[in-house]
């Protein structure tokens, strides 16, 4: 059984690196995994905006995540930390009652031309998704440095990083199935 993954890339931008990384990934995982890539572009965050409704697009992406078996995010690192996009996206999810965040299993990947490849970024996910309790795979990081010789215009094309997101894909296949036990229990 193929396990159906909402996924979203941190950055908005044509040409960027975590979109390419995102769609090799896609490629990577299609024996095992139905990918559906959402669009995090949803108004800024307001408290006003959810009375009496919050907001269609919103609504659509909560219930798109709470139908998935788990998030795949796919981002770069701004300042040493999560893109605005992505965080308002994520506060937005997070609302109570009934945040599809919860439980829901996360995997976590991003690129950069530096020499971390977003290792800060993911920590303060990490962070955010632990206050809402989604289960975040455990280790298993993937962080691709030096982005610009590793990712082209077909994508990824680094061998260590491929093996390292194989890798880390039945990891998360693995902890999707544990959690899935665990919720008949
Ligand atoms: C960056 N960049 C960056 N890179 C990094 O490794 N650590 C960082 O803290 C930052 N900070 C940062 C802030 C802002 C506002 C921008 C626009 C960029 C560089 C970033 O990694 C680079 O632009 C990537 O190419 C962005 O990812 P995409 O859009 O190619 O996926």
């Amino acid at each position: 059984e193929k396990y159906k993954l909402i996924a979203m890339s941190g950055s908005l931008r044509k040409q960027s690196f975590n979109t390419a990384l995102l769609h090799s990934i896609i490629e990577l995982a299609q024996d095992d995994f139905d990918i559906d890539v959402v669009s995090i572009e949803l108004p800024l965050f307001n408290d006003d905006l959810i009375d009496p409704d919050e907001p269609e697009v919103v609504a659509a992406l909560k219930q798109a995540v709470r139908e998935a078996d788990g998030i795949l995010i796919v981002t770069p690192e701004y300042n040493h930390s999560i893109p605005g996009v992505l965080k308002n996206a994520i506060d937005w999810l997070s609302l109570e009652p009934g945040t599809p965040l919860r439980e829901k299993p996360v995997m976590i990947a991003g690129a950069s031309p530096g020499i971390l490849g977003t290792a800060r970024c993911q920590i303060h996910l990490r962070q955010v998704f632990a206050t809402n309790r989604a289960n975040v795979l455990p280790g298993n990081e993937i962080f691709i440095t030096h982005c610009k010789e590793k990712i082209d215009d077909i994508g990824l094309h680094d061998e260590k990083s491929i093996h390292q997101i194989n890798k880390t894909l039945s990891e998360y296949r693995k902890w999707i199935d544990f959690w899935k036990r665990n919720a008949k229990n």
